[in-house]
Parts: C-alpha cells; structure tokens; sequence
C-alpha cells in the first residue's frame, strides 16, 4: 500500500512529537466498522482531522456553552466533572451525541448540548482535544489487595490454626479449602453468639465483615493439606459408619456442594468435638443434630480418624486479578497506561479519579449504555474500581496526533 501522507501533516506531526505527543498513523478507510457505520462515526472522523479555522469556531463554541464547568483549557476544577483536554476527539464527539440520545443519562449535561449542531458539536470536540492534558494525581492511596489484607488479618489466627489454616494442634480445625462462605458464615456464628464458643467469640469480635471475607478468601486460596495431628481411631470401621454422610459431605470428606462442609484431612479431635457438640445441641443444625444424635464416642472417634486420613481437594475459586493484572485488560482497548491511540477509545490517564470511579458504577447501572463496559464493569470489585480510577488518574496523559493515512 502506497502512502500519501500531506507535507503540512509531516510539518505537524513533528513539532507534536518534539512536544512529547504520540503520532499514531489513522487510515479512516482501514477501520471498516467506521466506513460502514452511520453518521455519527463519520462525524467522528471529522472532529479528528479538524482544520485550525474549526478549532477556533469550537473555542468561541466553549466559551459561549461549556466554560463554565469544564473552563476554556478543558481541565476541571469540580467534582463530577471530568477533564475534557487533550481527549481522543471523534470519542468526545461520540459522547456528545450520546447525552443528546440520551444515552448516558441526561442529568448533567442535560440542556446543554441539547440545542447544538452536529457541526458544532464536531467542532467543540476537536477545540478540548488539542488542548494539554491535566497533570496525574497522585495523592489517592490504593486500598490494600482482598488477599492480602486477610493474609495480615489472618496473622493472628496461625498461633492456633496453623501456617495457611493447617493445624498442628489437636482440637484447634484446619481453615484450608473451605468454602469462603462456610467460614464467613462459622465466624459470624461466633460473633453473634449463635454458635457458642467463648474464646472464639472474643478472638472475632474486634474482626469486621470486611476482614472476615478477606480471611475467608486468603485461606480458601492457600494449598490444602491434611491436619498435622494424630487420629486415634479406627479408620476403617469409620469408613463403613460414614457412608450416610458422603451424600452431603462427598465420599472421601470432599463436598461438591458449598452449603456443605467439607471434611476432608480436619483434625480429628475437632471433628469429634463438633459431632457431640451437635449431639447435645451446643451447636446448632437440624440435619446434623439428628445425625449426630445415633452417634457413640467410639463411631465418632472413628469417622473422624476416617475423615482426617482424607485429602482436602483445592476449591474451585480463582484468585482475584490484583490493580495491575486488571490494568492490562483495560489497556488492550485503552492504549498503554490508559493512553488510547483510537480516537474513538477515551483516554483515562489523568482523568480525575472520582469521575472514573462514577462512570464505571454508571455503566454497571447501565445509566450508561456500553455493550463492552457494562460486560467489563460487572466484573469489577468495588474495590477494583476504586483502585482502578486511582491508578489511571496517576498516569500521565500524553495527546495523539492522528495523522490521515489514505487508502491506496
Ligand atoms: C452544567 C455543567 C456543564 C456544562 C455547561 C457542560 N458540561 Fe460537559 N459534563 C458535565 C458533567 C457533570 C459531566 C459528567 C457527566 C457524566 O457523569 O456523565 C460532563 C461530561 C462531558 C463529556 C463526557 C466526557 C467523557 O470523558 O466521557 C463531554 C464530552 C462533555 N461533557 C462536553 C461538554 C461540552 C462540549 C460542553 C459545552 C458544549 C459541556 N460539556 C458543557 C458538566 C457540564
Ligand atoms: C486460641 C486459639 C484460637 C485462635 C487464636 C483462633 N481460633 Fe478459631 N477456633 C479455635 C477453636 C478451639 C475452634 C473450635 C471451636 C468450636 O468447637 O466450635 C475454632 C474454630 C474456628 C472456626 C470454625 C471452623 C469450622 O470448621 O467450622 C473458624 C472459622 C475460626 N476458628 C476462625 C478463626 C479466625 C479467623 C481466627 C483469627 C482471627 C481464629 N479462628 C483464631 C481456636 C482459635
Ligand atoms: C443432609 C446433609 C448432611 C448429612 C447427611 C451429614 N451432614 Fe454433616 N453437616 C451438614 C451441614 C449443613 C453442616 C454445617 C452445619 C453448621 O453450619 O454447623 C454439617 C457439618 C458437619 C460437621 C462440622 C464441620 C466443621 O467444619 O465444623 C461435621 C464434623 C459433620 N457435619 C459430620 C458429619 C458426619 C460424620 C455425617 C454422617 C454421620 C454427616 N455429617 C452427615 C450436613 C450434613
Ligand atoms: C473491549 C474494549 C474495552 C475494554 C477491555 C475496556 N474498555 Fe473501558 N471503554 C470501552 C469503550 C468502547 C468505552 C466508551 C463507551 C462509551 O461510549 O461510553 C469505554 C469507556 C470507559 C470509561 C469512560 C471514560 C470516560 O471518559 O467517560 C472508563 C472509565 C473505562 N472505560 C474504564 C475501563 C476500565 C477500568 C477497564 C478495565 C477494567 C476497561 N475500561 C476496559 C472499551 C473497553
């Protein structure tokens, strides 16, 4: 493919790089989807190769309808609202029509693009598009990673519980590969008062909800491995005593079934001691009281060395992807560090961090309509989201100069 780029674009392209801007070869034609689109992608492509004389007509455009919350240099004193400068144009263009569609909802911007031309609205979007960015922020402190921070949680439960919820010590239960919700679910039980244990109680009662999932979460990742403590029964009589019990529990003390817990490789002095504690009803569950109650000493000492000869199984619950794993996602359409190099993807780097964290709830809400964020925001944490604004409004924004590339 032969390219014709003009001499006055080279002359450009040049003193923008020297200023720092990235240059990104556009060919219009190349991007079928916009050939093909409607009228609104076409208009986009206008605001990107606007000519001097139609930036100027969108500064008096600003100055006239949108100083007076986004200023003339496009870089917002507000909260709520966003930076405009030095953002990809035909995407400015694009959001525009969308608050004129309805669209993105209709409160802030309500009225105020309403009345506006197609024209000037593709001449306002190139004027805050060649403006300088906003300087990154970097005062927003990122909240610590779910795993880690029950990791720290967690610390001062390994004196009884074991390294990674595996007990060393008789009567103390391995926390490993149980269902985060069977744990979250065990400690509230603690906290309350439901499940009576006094020592447990008070060890939870300065633990938050927060840090309880956290602690949940950080021991179901950790690598299951037996309790290392001694079972004094006969596991073979416990095998054949349990087979009633694998229909919740699984076979071998592994439940598939998360309202179940499993029992695999806990400690058996634990297992005993939460038989006869649904025994005499000091813990409370109708299927298991009625379970237990048949029991003697002697099965249950069995079973329990039965189920603690078992192999815990890992769980089926992925870690969760850190800020910076989530941030490569986000790059592949939003150019590296949140820099787009399409002019119909908006940049992020050095956007305010409370308007990022406001549009991604906005399009989980769908009070934003975008097929591809509303997929990406549900997938989000809301701590991903607070942590994923901090980290784009730290970035530094660079501008783009998109340079015409005609087809052959
Ligand atoms: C009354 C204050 C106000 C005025 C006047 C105003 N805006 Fe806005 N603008 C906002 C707010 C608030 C938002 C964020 C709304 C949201 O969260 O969807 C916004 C969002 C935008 C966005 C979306 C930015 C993005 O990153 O997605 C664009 C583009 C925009 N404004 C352009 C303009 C233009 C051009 C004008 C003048 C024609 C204008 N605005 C006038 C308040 C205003
Ligand atoms: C001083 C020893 C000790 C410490 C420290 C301790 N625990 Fe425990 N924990 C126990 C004992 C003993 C039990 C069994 C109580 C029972 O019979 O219900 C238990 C039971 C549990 C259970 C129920 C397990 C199950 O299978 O149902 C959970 C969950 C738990 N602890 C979480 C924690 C967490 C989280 C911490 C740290 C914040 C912690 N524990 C600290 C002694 C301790
Ligand atoms: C109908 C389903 C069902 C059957 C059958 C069943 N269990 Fe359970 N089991 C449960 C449920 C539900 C719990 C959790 C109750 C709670 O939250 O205290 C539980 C809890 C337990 C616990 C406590 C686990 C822990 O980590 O604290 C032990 C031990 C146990 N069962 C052993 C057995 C044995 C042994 C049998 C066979 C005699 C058996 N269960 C049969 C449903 C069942
Ligand atoms: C498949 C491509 C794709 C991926 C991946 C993607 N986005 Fe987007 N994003 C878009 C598109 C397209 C838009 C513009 C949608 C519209 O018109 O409102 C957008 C818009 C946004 C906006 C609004 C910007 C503004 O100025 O209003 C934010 C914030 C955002 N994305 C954040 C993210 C984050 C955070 C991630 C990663 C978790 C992500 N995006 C991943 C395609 C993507």
């Amino acid at each position: 493919m032969k390219r014709r780029v003009p001499n006055l674009y080279r002359i450009a392209v040049v003193v923008m790089a020297v200023a720092g801007a990235a240059v990104v070869n556009y060919s219009p034609g190349a991007k079928a989807q916009v050939a093909s689109a409607g009228a609104d992608k076409k208009d986009g492509l206008k605001a990107m190769y606007a000519t001097a004389a139609e930036v100027a007509e969108g500064k008096r455009i600003a100055q006239a309808t949108c100083i007076r919350c986004h200023g003339l240099d496009g870089i917002s004193t507000a909260k709520g609202v966003p930076h405009l400068a030095g953002q990809r144009p035909a995407y400015l263009y694009l959001e525009l029509r969308a608050y004129q569609s309805g669209a993105r909802g209709k409160k802030a911007m309500d009225g105020v693009v309403e009345f506006l031309s197609d024209d000037a609205l593709v001449k306002v979007a190139a004027y805050y598009a060649s403006l300088d960015p906003a300087q990154p922020f970097a005062a927003h402190k990122a909240k610590p990673d779910p795993v880690q921070a029950g990791k720290a949680a967690a610390a001062a439960c390994a004196a009884c519980h074991g390294e990674g919820g595996i007990s060393k010590t008789p009567g103390m239960p391995n926390l490993v590969a149980l269902e985060p919700k069977y744990l979250v679910t065990a400690m509230k039980g603690y906290k309350s008062g439901q499940r009576k244990h006094d020592l447990m109680k008070s060890l939870l009662a300065a633990v938050s909800e927060a840090d309880m999932n956290n602690i949940a979460l950080y021991y179901a990742l950790q690598t299951p491995a037996r309790a290392q403590t001694p079972a004094a029964g006969n596991q073979a009589a416990g095998k054949t005593a349990a087979v009633a019990c694998g229909a919740c529990h699984g076979n071998q003390g592994v439940s598939a079934n998360p309202a179940f817990p499993s029992i695999a490789g806990q400690d058996a002095q634990y297992l005993v001691t939460a038989l006869q504690a649904y025994k005499n009803g000091s813990r409370r569950d109708e299927a298991m009281k009625g379970l237990a109650a048949a029991l003697n000493d002697r099965v249950m000492k069995d079973m329990a060395a039965f189920y603690a000869a078992q192999s815990p199984q890992p769980l089926n619950i992925r870690k969760p992807l850190t800020t910076a794993e989530w941030a490569q996602k986000c790059d592949r359409c939003h150019g590296a560090n949140g820099n787009s190099v399409d002019p119909f993807m908006p940049a992020l780097a050095g956007q305010r961090m409370e308007y990022l964290v406001k549009v991604l709830h906005d399009y989980r809400t769908r009070v934003h309509q975008s097929s591809a964020m509303a997929a990406m925001s549900d997938a989000l944490t809301e701590v991903d989201i607070e942590n994923l604004a901090a980290y784009y409004a730290r970035q530094k924004a660079r501008t783009v100069v998109f340079v015409p590339v005609p087809g052959k």
